[in-house]
């Protein structure tokens, strides 16, 4: 039996789909933790691309998907991706997926207030997905949320309803938005309980079952540590636990043993809405970093700021998350670049930093350090063998495992899932 964590050690979208996919041939069962469908997780299988937002990645090679009680669910939204999957012939039934009873869910009011708040011009704007996934947090943890449990409890939904609304219509008042009665909310909902129902298990009992016997369990992160709630760059991130960590609570497997944390790294940096960026580039590099690698978001296609792989922020993550190997994606698309650069510590007045700060409030006015490393000019896309890698290519790896103080266990050179590369087989560690 083992287990592997797979989370996202940047600003997400750093190829965690793929990789899920890939490991998943080896896993019993794949299982989200947390997030919702702000998350976009592409597949590429045999020239057909599909996209995940709230099932997890296993579902294509047919593997036993399990929603755990920290993904917060838009039941809508969930409808519109098994309808899809289906389209290409990928059947989701309730023998391929479960869903946790105690999944909080995303109401429609959530998404407005989302919109409403990123729309206000004094506040903090963060560039959220608006998909709900804040204002659905905060009901969770301020105790009004309707959980996938009380869907099929009409007396009890009915008084949650009104609870719920109790907080909601005069926020929705005062930002000026019409505001909701109870009934509009029941029927919202009725017209999904039907649908959901046959999905709904005890998915932390479920769990503990395949441990005991001895399956092989995945668990597949959404966003990155970076976007973290308590570790990320707040109040830039978004409103979950991304960490490893958060694997045994968004589940309630308990205490995770025998288990290989796996950080997914794009090999350069991107980042999808605001927030500090040391090493972005705002220039050429960046236009063409984003050209090569495609970096428009799969959820929203809002395009992506990028930049050069920081050191300093992974190696936080690798700390932070107790990772303990890396899969490296996206190494094609430095092949044309004659020089890559990796930030290797900041500057701010004078002081030298190992970590992010959180003292420095203007993030714009950080220096930071690069180390310029050849690059490879050759192609690697599609390279699925570790001996045919460039020898500058090559070092760029041992470069980034040497700092910090990981091995990539596993290289990714295309879109697709054959091209990749098995340094260290994370179920077998
Ligand atoms: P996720 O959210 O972490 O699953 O990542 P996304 O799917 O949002 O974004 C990663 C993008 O990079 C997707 O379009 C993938 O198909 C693509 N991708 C993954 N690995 C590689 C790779 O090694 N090379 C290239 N060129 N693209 C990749
Ligand atoms: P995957 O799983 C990249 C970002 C948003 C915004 C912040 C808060 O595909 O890697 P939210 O809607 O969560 O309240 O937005 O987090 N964000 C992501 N960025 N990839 C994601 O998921 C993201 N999910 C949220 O852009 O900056
Ligand atoms: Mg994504």
């Amino acid at each position: 039996m083992s287990n592997v964590i797979v989370i996202g050690s940047q600003w997400g979208d750093e190829g965690k789909g793929k990789i899920v996919d890939w490991l998943s041939y080896k896993a019993d069962a794949v299982v989200r933790f947390q997030g919702g469908h702000n998350a976009g997780h592409t597949l590429v299988v045999e020239g057909q691309t599909y996209k995940l937002s709230l099932l997890p990645s296993g579902v294509i090679r047919g593997k036993k998907s399990f929603i755990g009680n920290g993904v917060v669910l838009d039941l809508k939204a969930l409808q519109n991706e098994i309808k899809t999957l289906e389209e290409k012939n990928i059947k989701i039934d309730n023998s391929i997926l479960a869903i946790s009873q105690s999944a909080p869910l995303i109401m429609s009011y959530h998404q407005e207030l989302d919109k409403a708040r990123e729309s206000e011009l004094n506040g903090i704007k963060i560039g959220t997905t608006g998909r709900g996934i804040g204002p659905a947090y905060e009901d969770h943890v301020g105790r009004r949320a309707l959980r996938v449990c009380d869907l099929f409890n009409k007396k009890k939904l009915s008084d949650k309803i009104e609870n719920a609304l109790s907080h909601h219509n005069p926020i929705r008042k005062g930002l000026g938005i019409e505001e909701l009665n109870k009934n509009t909310i029941i029927s919202e909902i009725d017209s999904y309980s039907d649908f959901i129902k046959p999905f709904v298990k005890n998915v932390w009992d479920e769990l503990f079952k395949l441990q005991k016997e001895n399956k092989n369990i995945l668990f597949e992160g959404a966003q990155g540590a970076l976007l973290d709630i308590d570790h990320g760059t707040y109040p830039f991130v978004t409103s979950s636990n991304t960490v490893s960590a958060q694997a045994s609570i968004g589940t309630g497997i308990g205490l995770i043993e025998n288990c290989f944390n796996l950080g997914i790294t794009k090999s350069y940096l991107t980042r999808v809405g605001e927030g500090p960026f040391p090493t972005e580039q705002s220039n050429e590099i960046g236009e063409k970093l984003g050209l090569l690698g495609k970096e428009f978001g799969t959820v929203t296609g809002r395009k992506r700021r990028c930049g050069w792989l920081d050191l300093v922020l992974l190696k936080q993550s690798v700390n932070i998350a107790g990772l303990k190997g890396l899969a490296l994606t996206k190494l094609d698309v430095l092949d044309s670049f004659e020089k890559i650069k990796v930030c290797i510590s900041y500057s701010y007045k004078g002081e030298t930093y190992k970590y992010l700060p959180l003292e420095i409030e203007d993030t714009s006015q950080i220096i930071t350090n690069y180390i310029e490393l050849d690059g490879w000019n050759q192609e690697t896309k599609g390279t699925r063998k570790f001996s045919d890698l460039p020898k500058n290519a090559k070092t760029y790896i041992s470069f980034i495992e040497e700092f910090v103080g990981v091995p990539v266990a596993m290289l990714s050179t295309s879109p697709d899932r054959e091209d990749t590369i098995l340094f260290k087989d994370p179920f077998n560690n």
